[in-house]
């Protein structure tokens, strides 16, 4: 169970698949609100980041927990823990395929768990509350959050979008490939056993398949006038 502080009644969970729009729309409400805004997937995918930079397998289960604890350390003990996790590097499409092998290991997630947990208790001076972003902020993670958004949109619409921006950066990359590696992910973690990808109960589904950037914020901020109060 999360445990309820006053600060819980502030707290946007944001879940959706690969490229549906959900970080895009974590950022600018955290901007829009003056909330503290979790990546949840940046802690995974810097997981398998420093696995394949020790030289390390994702397929080894100890490893990918050492990995996790190694990282929770870093971000403990770092000045500015933001910058940990805002390596470009991270961006990359095998990383983020390799980010949902190690996301099956329920270790690895109780670990990363820990630190999603301390920041909803405390996101920081300043903030009126928490946006966290990810696959299972609704379901496991802020399970009493007020506002709970489901991201989606079909496989095809985001992989161009997902091409687009990896293009974007420079990456030689096909529609064929992004595609492909989009549907393994989405397989992997929706029927992994651990926290699978899935809405809330009472998430309220959002399909951003037609809706730009500022249509999908001025929904969300109508939502989040309603649910939370503001
Ligand atoms: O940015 P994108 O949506 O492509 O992926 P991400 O949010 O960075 O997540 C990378 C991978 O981490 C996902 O495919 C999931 O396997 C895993 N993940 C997770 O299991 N739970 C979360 N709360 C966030 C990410």
């Amino acid at each position: 169970m999360c445990a309820m502080n006053t600060q819980n009644k502030m707290i946007i969970a944001i879940d959706g698949p690969a490229a549906s729009g959900k970080g895009t729309l974590a950022r600018a409400l955290a901007k829009k609100l003056n909330f503290a805004h979790m990546d949840t997937g940046a802690l995974y995918r810097a997981t398998a980041f420093e696995l394949i930079g020790s030289g390390l397998s994702t397929r080894d289960k100890k490893d990918a927990v050492d990995a996790a604890q190694i990282l929770v350390k870093k971000i403990n003990n770092a000045q500015q823990p933001a910058d940990i996790l805002d390596n470009a590097s991270l961006r990359e499409d095998r990383i983020g395929l390799e980010a949902s092998k190690i996301a099956a290991y329920p270790r690895v997630r109780e670990v990363l768990r820990a630190l999603q947990r301390s920041f909803l208790e405390n996101p920081g001076k300043g903030f009126a509350g928490a946006i966290l972003d990810g696959r299972d902020i609704g379901t496991v993670i802020a399970p009493s959050a007020p506002l709970k958004l489901f991201v989606t949109a079909s496989v095809e619409v985001r992989a161009e979008r997902r091409l687009k921006e990896l293009q974007s950066k420079g990456l030689a990359v096909t529609y064929g490939a992004v595609l492909k590696d989009m549907r393994e992910r989405d397989t992997r973690d929706t029927e992994r056993k651990a926290a699978p990808m899935k809405p809330a109960d009472d998430a309220v589904i959002v399909d951003s398949s037609d809706l730009d950037a500022g249509q999908m914020l001025e929904k969300a901020m109508f939502l989040a006038k309603e649910r939370l109060k503001l």
